[in-house]
C-alpha cells in the first residue's frame, strides 16, 4: 500500500512541464501527510501551467506562525503561506485565496481528521504585517487590560465575554491595526478607558461603570506588537464581527 502511494505521488508530481521549473512547497508533516497537497497542487497546475510540488526543501512554505498570508485552517490551526517576491509564487498564493482555490481546499475529504477550511476572511498584505515591539509585554498588558472581556488567546480562552470578539478574530480584519490604534475611541471603550495624556478625564457625572482601563501609549504600542503576531485561531466559521 505504501509503495502504491509512493508511486501515485511520483506520478502526480510528474506532470508535463520540465522538472526544473517546479516550485517547491514545504509544509508541516500533518499537511503533507494529509493528502491535501496532492489534491490541490495538480488542480492549480492544470489551471495555470505552473508546477508546484510538495518538497520539504521548497522555497515556498506553509507554516503555523503568523508569517505570510493565512490560506487555510484545520480546527484551531491556521496555516500561512510564505512566498518570495516572484510572480509565479504570487499566482499560487492568489489562487489559494480565490473562490476557486478555497473551494478546492474545502472539497478535499481527508482520510483522517477534520477537513480543511478556507472560509475565513483573509487578512490583506497590510494586515499580515508584523509590528516591532515588545510582544511579551504586550501579551501581559492585553491579559491585564483587555482579557476581562476579550479572549486574547489560549491563556484566557474560557474567560472572555461571549459577545465580545476575540483578538484572533479582530486580527483577521484587514484594518485591524487601525482599530487597535484607535480602540480607546471606539465603543464601548471610551466609557472606561483612560490613555495617559491623550483621553480627556471621565465626565464626573458619568464615571466609569467598571474598574477603568488605565494605560499609556507605550502600553498600546506593545499590545499592537503582540496582536500583530497572533496567529488567527478560531476561524473555522465565517466572521461574525464586521
Ligand atoms: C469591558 C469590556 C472590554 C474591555 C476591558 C476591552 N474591550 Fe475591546 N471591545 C469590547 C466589546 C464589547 C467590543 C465589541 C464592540 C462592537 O462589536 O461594537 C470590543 C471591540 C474592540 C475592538 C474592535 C473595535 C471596532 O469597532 O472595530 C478593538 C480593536 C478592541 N476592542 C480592543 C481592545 C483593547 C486593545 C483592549 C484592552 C486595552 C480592550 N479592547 C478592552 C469590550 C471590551
Amino acid at each position: 500500500m505504501r509503495f502504491f502511494l509512493l508511486c501515485l505521488s511520483l506520478t502526480l508530481s510528474a506532470t508535463p512541464s520540465g522538472a526544473q521549473d517546479a516550485i517547491g512547497l514545504a509544509s508541516p508533516s500533518e499537511v503533507s501527510n494529509s493528502g491535501l497537497l496532492q489534491h490541490i497542487l495538480p488542480r492549480f497546475s492544470l489551471k495555470t501551467g505552473i508546477r508546484v510540488i510538495s518538497d520539504a526543501e521548497g522555497i515556498m512554505s506553509l507554516n503555523t506562525s503568523a508569517e505570510g498570508d493565512p490560506v487555510f485552517a484545520r480546527g484551531e490551526i491556521v496555516y500561512h503561506l510564505r512566498i518570495q517576491d516572484d510572480p509565479k509564487q504570487a499566482r499560487f498564493r492568489d489562487w489559494l485565496l480565490s473562490d476557486i482555490g478555497k473551494r478546492t481546499i474545502e472539497s478535499f475529504a481527508p482520510d483522517q481528521g477534520p477537513p480543511f477550511s478556507a472560509s475565513f476572511e483573509v487578512a490583506s498584505a497590510e494586515a499580515s504585517e508584523v509590528i516591532d515591539g515588545n510582544t511579551a509585554l504586550g501579551e501581559e498588558l492585553s491579559m491585564t487590560h483587555c482579557g476581562r472581556c476579550h479572549v486574547i488567546g489560549p491563556q484566557n480562552r474560557m474567560n472572555g465575554l461571549g459577545s465580545t470578539p476575540s483578538f484572533a478574530v479582530l486580527r483577521t480584519l484587514p484594518d485591524w491595526d487601525e482599530r487597535f490604534q484607535a480602540f480607546f475611541a471606539l465603543n464601548p471603550h471610551p466609557a472606561f478607558t483612560q490613555i495617559e495624556g491623550l483621553t480627556p478625564p471621565f465626565d464626573p457625572t458619568r464615571p466609569s461603570p467598571i474598574h477603568p482601563v488605565e494605560m499609556t501609549l507605550d502600553d498600546l504600542d506593545a499590545i499592537l506588537a503582540f496582536v500583530s503576531v497572533i496567529s488567527a485561531a478560531d476561524l473555522g466559521a465565517p466572521l461574525q464581527h464586521q
